[in-house]
């Protein structure tokens, strides 16, 4: 029997729509994520437990974790019989990466059971192909950083999919999940298929600009060029109040503040953790919808999935 641990993930950052996502861990301990535990057995068979296992569809055929299964098996041509037992603690439909979670688990899970017969681009690459028939898309800013921990650059090279950048080990990333869904498939539907070349051009440089920050360690030039031009001004019409929280957040002393994923998270940024205690204060009272939604204070977490059992 194996026990695997996936963490949550914030993709995108507000800044490298797509390109860029972090690998997420409370510092107060808890796991931020899905497990996955999983044994050969006569047959394939799934149990749901945790949390949010209260969202995931009756029809296990539907279930991510099934999808992941039956793909694994047709690449490897061979029927693989499992027990698997999938912990759903992240809310679907968040913007915390929580797919992506079941997905990355899952697969490292059966790669495992069956001695690794996927080498991990393969297995990436099958996490994207997953992850995109659910959102419509693939994008590998969720999995990329589930998977191989920290700050994730997707290259998507012949040879490479991924890649770790340096990240500020003094931010805290304040993530605020308010408790309500919203599909990833749907908040891609209402993005624009064509940007004009000036958005292009300022999007270019805010990411170029972040990248050269985070290697030069220039946290405040960092911080400033977290904007964002391809998603934000459309879907903030999906969260509650996005633009007045914002304002509010910046005002508390947030370096940087925006949508994580498709949301509805939000995720705000600060070096002081007297003043990231005073925004996740302010994100309880202010933008929990119900009595589910919660905050964490984050680090980025360096190593991904892992065994936990
Ligand atoms: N980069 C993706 C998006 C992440 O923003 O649609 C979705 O979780």
């Amino acid at each position: 029997m194996i026990k695997i641990y996936a963490p949550a993930s914030i993709g995108n950052i507000g800044v490298g729509f797509d390109i860029l996502g972090a690998a997420i861990k409370p510092i107060n301990g808890d796991l931020l994520g899905d497990c996955i535990t999983i044994k050969l057995s006569e047959e394939f068979q799934l149990f749901n437990k945790g949390i949010f296992s209260n969202q995931l569809p009756v029809n296990n055929e539907q279930n991510i974790v099934w999808k992941c299964w039956s793909k694994f098996c047709n690449v490897i041509k061979k029927n693989i019989p499992v027990s698997i037992i999938l912990e759903k603690n992240l809310p679907i439909g968040s913007g915390l990466g929580s797919s992506a979670c079941s997905v990355v688990a899952t697969l490292v899970a059966i790669n495992e059971a069956c001695n690794n017969p996927l080498n991990s681009k393969d297995l990436l690459l099958l996490m994207g192909e997953v992850e995109g028939e659910i959102s419509g898309s693939i994008h590998y800013d969720n999995v990329a950083p589930s998977y191989f921990g920290g700050l994730q650059l997707i290259l998507e090279d012949t040879d490479i999919i991924s890649q770790k950048i340096p990240n500020f080990k003094n931010w805290l990333w304040i993530v605020a999940w308010p408790g309500i869904k919203l599909s990833t498939a749907e908040a891609r539907k209402i993005l624009p298929k064509k940007y004009t070349r000036d958005i292009c051009v300022k999007n270019s440089r805010c990411l170029a600009s972040f990248i050269h920050a985070s290697y030069t360690e220039q946290s405040n030039l960092a911080a400033r060029s977290m904007k964002e031009f391809i998603a934000e001004p459309y879907r903030s019409k999906l969260l509650p109040n996005f633009f007045k929280n914002k304002e509010k957040i910046k005002k508390l002393g947030a370096i940087s503040c925006g949508i994580s994923g498709s949301g509805p998270t939000i995720f705000a940024i600060s070096e002081d953790i007297e003043i990231a205690k005073k925004i996740s204060l302010w994100l309880e009272r202010n933008y929990l919808q119900n009595n589910t939604g919660f905050v964490y204070i984050c680090y980025i977490d360096a190593k991904g999935v892992r065994k936990i059992g």
